[in-house]
């Protein structure tokens, strides 16, 4: 499989643009390219909504306006990544094939409305899909202006109409090997009386039929099969572009996580996993923030191994936030750099210019109302562009670490509908960011893997609060620890399979017992009143939430609780295990147990660490590093070696001075 980098091996800098929006404004359009240039633009994500201008009656294409705007791109240096229309299609379509529009979980089917909401069953919205996709591709599929295929526009979302039903049911038959035992056993239907006698009895979680929480087997199903039929519908696209010509890679936009499809379905099918970012950067806590966002690029990053690209992101504001915040100066540079720190390939926006009319005209681009080539915005996005050409050299690099924290989508859906715990919030999230902190301070480059990665080469593996595990992923955490890995988990780790079924015999399920050298009896969960503390190295570590009681088999005991009825019992665990060594948390600290820990094991294990102020990180892209500084205030940063700034060609030997939200991006001096 070609990369887009085989076509262009350069840093991509550009933006999502609509100049279908723009046809009654000749005078825009013909501006539109020079300013571009101007910007230090190279590439433009063409199309992505235009099925009305292209097929604005059944069965008639109408290619000329696209071939002028990739040709007008073109004459000044910019590339094409040319989208599949799928994500909004024409209203008459809409109007006249009813089984285009989605069945909402209320059972209602919609009015046309919106985007993003087309039936992935419907096999005449698939047939328009395959018919316009392959129509686009025997028109541009051998064009060299475009360089890159972007599938649809943002997958997701479910539909509930009778061609969803009866696919789900197929399903499930396909997964359950037509045995509805196997199926009543694997969603532990006779509670309360639930046994499925026929398949046409199965039906999609609804809000008027069976909540997500009450069967958790059959919603976890759900989910896979929405995620399924998601994939599906994305690879016809795929081999419908690919069909003409096989060498145009392709992509398509994923969002901020977690979400109700499973990405790393999605990620499988596609040359290059892209994304769209949208921190809610200056919100209270901007260095939570910041962490936010790099563990979101680390899990796209990790989705393929190798770099990504930052399909969207605002250069400004957005208009759907609770509050359009505009970036202050320097957080466009740091936050578009921040994804090349952590793997991206390019910094592209939404959009290149702010619409006249419609929801997002308010969504920072860009080209403002105003329509200059000047002004804050267009500044911080020329120097984006200038900075990207200067560091060129980096594009393609990828990120080797050595550490992982394991996120999953599974395991995700799995806790959020579970009852039990504390079913407020289960904090699945908060608690993968806080573990993730710990490294991202300290400058510890981190992959974010799925429960079913291979784990070979990490020196260690976190998986915080990894409730839901399939028995494969048991044996993996078996055999990387047997074989000399350093695992971490927490409390409620390994207590069901895949179906929420929980493991007999006592958790974590089957060998990780062993692994880990303990029994987890119970847990306890605390009220926010509620206080407790693990005792460990005559230090004392808050804890709130969980509380695990734990009977320790051969691990040793590190900590332990210091109140309630439960004081004195194991709290923080460690246990060898043929060559490896498994760790235990068995409450949810504060930060500051779960950091002394990691700080110990990183030193253990001889990962580099670095020694930086609050709110300061450095990640690599060897032999690159980049020093971030997420504070309103300049910093001083130990860097240990020589380093010269590949923007300014400043040299640094030892330590880095940074203003209050900048980057440097640093290539080592002989
Ligand atoms: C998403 C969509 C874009 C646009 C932006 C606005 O990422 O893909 O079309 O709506 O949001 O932030
Ligand atoms: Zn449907």
């Amino acid at each position: 499989m070609k990369e887009y980098a085989a076509l262009h091996p350069h840093f991509l800098h550009g933006a999502d643009y609509n100049p279908d929006q723009w046809l009654a404004y000749p005078e825009v359009l013909e501006q539109d390219p020079e300013m571009m240039a101007q910007a230090h633009c190279n590439c433009m994500s063409v199309g992505i909504f235009s099925w009305a201008m292209l097929e604005p009656v059944e069965g008639e294409y109408h290619f000329e306006q696209l071939d002028r705007f990739i040709e007008n791109l073109a004459k000044k240096g910019v590339k094409t990544i040319l989208a599949t229309p799928s994500a909004a299609r024409p209203r008459w379509m809409a109007e006249k094939y009813e089984q285009v529009r989605r069945v909402n979980k209320s059972g209602i089917r919609e009015q046309y409305n919106t985007r993003h909401n087309h039936c992935y069953t419907s096999p005449i919205y698939r047939q328009k899909t395959v018919a316009i996709d392959k129509a686009l591709a025997e028109r541009y599929g051998h064009n060299p202006n475009v360089i890159l295929w972007h599938i649809s526009n943002e997958f997701g979302g479910e539909c509930h109409c009778e061609l969803c039903q009866d696919a789900f049911r197929q399903f499930l038959k396909k997964k359950y090997n037509n045995d509805l035992d196997k199926l009543n056993h694997a969603w532990w239907s006779s509670f309360w009386s639930h046994t499925v006698t026929d398949w046409a009895q199965i039906h999609s979680p609804m809000e008027h039929g069976e909540p997500d929480i009450i069967m958790t087997g059959l919603y976890l199903d759900w989910r896979n099969f929405v995620t399924y039929q998601t994939t599906d519908f994305m690879r016809m696209e795929i081999d419908a572009v690919k069909s003409v010509n096989p060498h145009i890679p392709v992509t398509t936009n994923l969002m901020w996580i977690p979400q109700n499809v499973d990405y790393d379905a999605l990620a499988k099918y596609v040359d290059v996993v892209s994304w769209d970012s949208y921190p809610s950067w200056h919100e209270q806590d901007q260095i939570r923030c910041a962490v936010e966002t790099a563990f979101c690029h680390n899990y796209f990053r990790s989705l393929k191994h190798k770099p990504f690209l930052l399909m969207e992101s605002t250069p400004s504001n957005t208009n759907w936030q609770a509050v359009s915040k505009l970036k202050r100066p320097g957080m466009h540079r740091l936050a578009s750099l921040q994804a090349v720190a952590h793997g991206s390939d390019s910094v592209q926006y939404f959009q290149w210019r702010k619409g006249r009319g419609g929801s997002e005209k308010f969504h920072g681009a860009v080209i403002d109302h105003n329509g200059k080539a000047a002004g804050r915005v267009f500044e911080d996005v020329k120097q984006v562009g200038i900075s990207l050409e200067k560091l060129d050299a980096i594009c393609g690099t990828k990120t080797n670490a050595r550490v992982a924290v394991i996120f999953d989508h599974k395991n995700c859906w799995a806790l959020s509908n579970t009852s039990g715990f504390i079913n407020a919030d289960k904090k699945y999230m908060q608690t993968c960011l806080q573990h993730y902190k710990s490294f991202w301070k300290r400058g510890v480059d981190v992959d974010v893997i799925s429960t079913g990665a291979d784990l070979t080469g990490y020196d260690l593996v976190v998986m915080p609060m990894l409730y839901s595990m399939p028995l494969e992923q048991i044996d993996r955490i078996e055999r990387y620890v047997a074989q000399g890995g350093t695992a971490v988990a927490t409390y409620a780790t390994g207590y069901v399979n895949d179906t929420d079924l929980c493991y007999l015999g006592g958790f974590p399920g089957n060998q990780l017992k062993d692994v880990f050298g303990l029994i987890a009896d119970e847990i306890d969960s605390l009220y926010e009143t509620d206080k407790n503390a693990v005792l460990w190295d005559n230090n004392t570590y808050d804890v709130v939430d969980y509380c695990e009681l734990i009977t320790p088999t051969t691990a040793e005991v590190l900590g332990a609780y210091k109140e309630d009825f439960y004081a004195g019992l194991p709290a923080l665990l460690k246990n060898s295990y043929k060559k490896g060594t498994a760790y235990y948390i068995g409450c949810r600290d504060t930060g500051a147990l779960s950091d002394k820990l990691y700080a110990q094991i990183l030193e253990k294990l001889q990962i580099q660490t670095y020694d930086l102020p609050e709110g300061v990180t450095v990640t690599s892209r060897a032999p690159y590093l980049f020093v971030q500084n997420y504070n309103d205030y300049d910093i001083t940063a130990s860097v240990p070696g020589c380093y010269r700034n590949m923007e300014t060609g400043e040299q640094y030997s030892g330590s880095i001075s940074l203003n209050g939200l900048d980057i440097a991006v640093l290539y080592p001096n002989d």
